[in-house]
């Protein structure tokens, strides 16, 4: 079964609590335990992890290049500052989706720039913790594209 890191970012420990009018009423875990069931729907081994350390961050996308298939990320604030987060996810070499609970466009204008956008196959941002579930979707079908090409067929 592929691993699936599910990377989580600053003040993403908060969710639940921190501006809900924004993030939701969700915390992380509840985020975390829906990722898992759509796991094990998907066929998906998920790991799921938050951390409000850049290097933190940027450690476990050097670690999934040998340990995991794809990558959810919502790098939280890194997303719009860190060039190092950046780096990390193009040595990455497969697929890699960019999630946010909220909707960056609408937001202030810093918000709108993402360096993670620069290395990512695809962004869903908007949907709140629905966003998660979409990536895991993107990233079973993308998994399964890879295997088709690289397989012979029967
Ligand atoms: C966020 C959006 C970011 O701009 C913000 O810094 C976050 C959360 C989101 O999920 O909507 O921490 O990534």
């Amino acid at each position: 079964m592929p691993t699936v890191f599910v990377l989580n970012g600053p003040n993403l420990n908060l969710l639940g609590r921190r501006e809900p009018d924004i993030y939701g009423r969700d915390s992380l875990e509840d985020i975390a335990a829906r990722c898992r069931e759509a796991g094990r729907r998907l066929g998906l081994d998920i790991a799921f992890r938050q951390t409000n350390s850049e290097g933190e961050l940027v450690g476990w996308i050097q670690e999934a290049i040998e340990a995991a298939a794809a990558l959810v990320v919502n790098a939280g604030a890194y997303t719009h500052t860190s060039v190092a987060v950046l780096d990390a996810l193009r040595a990455f070499p497969g697929p890699i989706v960019e999630v946010h609970l909220s909707n960056p466009h609408r937001r202030e204008a810093f918000r709108a720039r993402s360096y993670v956008s620069l290395a990512a196959d695809g962004v869903i941002c908007g949907f709140g913790a629905t966003g998660y579930l979409l990536a895991l979707e993107a990233v079973a079908e993308r998994l399964r594209d890879r295997r088709e090409e690289t397989e012979p067929e029967a």
